[in-house]
C-alpha cells in the first residue's frame, strides 16, 4: 500500500519500467518547461563558483548535468530506492558529485555544521516532506549561506490538474481549499504562497532573502541563516 511520505510514488509506482515522466521537462506542458528553464537559469547565476553545494531531494539528479560543471562538488540526497539508483547512473559521468541515502529530516546527522555553501530544495521537494519546518531546520544547518527552494505557487490549481494528466500520474484526491493533491501512488502535494513561505521561514529562524514568482505557476524563495 502506498505511504503518505510518496514512497512508492517516487519508486516509479506510476511508470514501472518506463520513463519517470514527473522529473522530464520534455515531458511537461509549455508553462512548466518555461518554469524550468528559467529556474535553472536563476540557480547556474546562484551557485556558479560555489565550492560546495547541496541538492536536497535529487530525483532522477537532473540537474547534476546543468550544476556539477560550475561548482567544486555536488551532493545529491534522496530517501527512494529508483531515484538513488537513476540519479547514480548520471553521477558516474562526473568526478565531483556525490549521491547518498539520506532523509530530508536527517541532514545533520551525516553532514557537518555549515559544510554546504548553498542548497536546493526545489520542483516542490518541501511540498511533499512530512515537515516542513523539520526539514528547513536541517537545510539550515548545514548551509552556510543561502537556501534555494521552489514550490508550487497557490491559486494554479487549474494548471496543475494539466501538468499531473499530462504527465501521466492517476490523481485520487484534490483538496481544494487547501490546493493539495494525493496520487493513487501515495504522492502528497502541497503549494504555498509567499506568505505561507514567509511563516515557515519565522518558525524555522531563517531570513527571507527573495521571493519571486516563476512564470505563473510556481515560487521562488531563497532563505538565509539570521
Ligand atoms: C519533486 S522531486 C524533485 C527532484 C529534483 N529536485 C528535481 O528538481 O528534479 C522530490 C524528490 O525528493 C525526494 N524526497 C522527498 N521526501 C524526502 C525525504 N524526506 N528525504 C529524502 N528525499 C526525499 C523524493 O524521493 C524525490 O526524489
Amino acid at each position: 500500500m502506498a505511504d503518505s511520505s510518496g514512497k512508492n510514488f517516487f519508486d516509479g509506482e506510476d511508470f514501472g519500467d518506463a520513463p519517470f515522466r514527473p522529473l522530464i521537462p520534455k515531458y511537461y506542458p509549455a508553462d512548466y518547461q518555461e518554469y524550468i528553464r528559467q529556474e535553472t537559469e536563476s540557480l547556474k547565476a546562484k551557485v556558479g563558483g560555489a565550492k560546495r553545494i547541496l541538492e536536497a531531494g535529487v530525483g532522477i539528479g537532473r540537474l547534476i548535468t546543468e550544476l556539477a560543471p560550475l561548482v567544486g562538488e555536488f551532493v545529491g540526497v534522496d530517501n527512494a530506492q529508483r531515484m538513488l539508483e537513476e540519479s547514480r547512473k548520471v553521477a558516474e559521468k562526473f568526478s565531483n558529485v556525490r549521491i547518498e541515502n539520506v532523509n530530508l529530516e536527517e541532514l545533520s546527522k551525516f553532514f557537518p555544521e555549515k559544510y554546504f555553501d548553498f542548497s536546493l530544495c526545489v520542483w516542490n521537494t518541501l511540498g511533499n516532506v512530512k515537515d516542513e519546518v523539520v526539514v528547513l531546520k536541517e537545510l539550515a544547518r548545514v548551509t552556510s549561506e543561502s537556501i534555494f527552494i521552489t514550490t508550487y505557487l497557490k491559486g494554479t490549481l487549474e494548471k496543475r490538474e494539466n501538468w499531473y494528466k499530462t504527465v501521466g500520474i492517476n490523481i485520487r484526491n484534490i483538496d481544494e481549499k487547501n490546493e493539495i493533491f494525493y496520487s493513487e501512488s501515495g504522492l502528497k502535494s502541497k503549494s504555498f504562497s509567499p506568505e505561507d513561505m514567509g511563516k515557515l521561514a519565522n518558525m524555522s529562524n531563517l531570513q527571507l532573502a527573495e521571493s519571486k514568482i516563476i512564470n505563473d505557476v510556481m515560487l521562488w524563495t531563497e532563505l538565509r541563516a539570521v
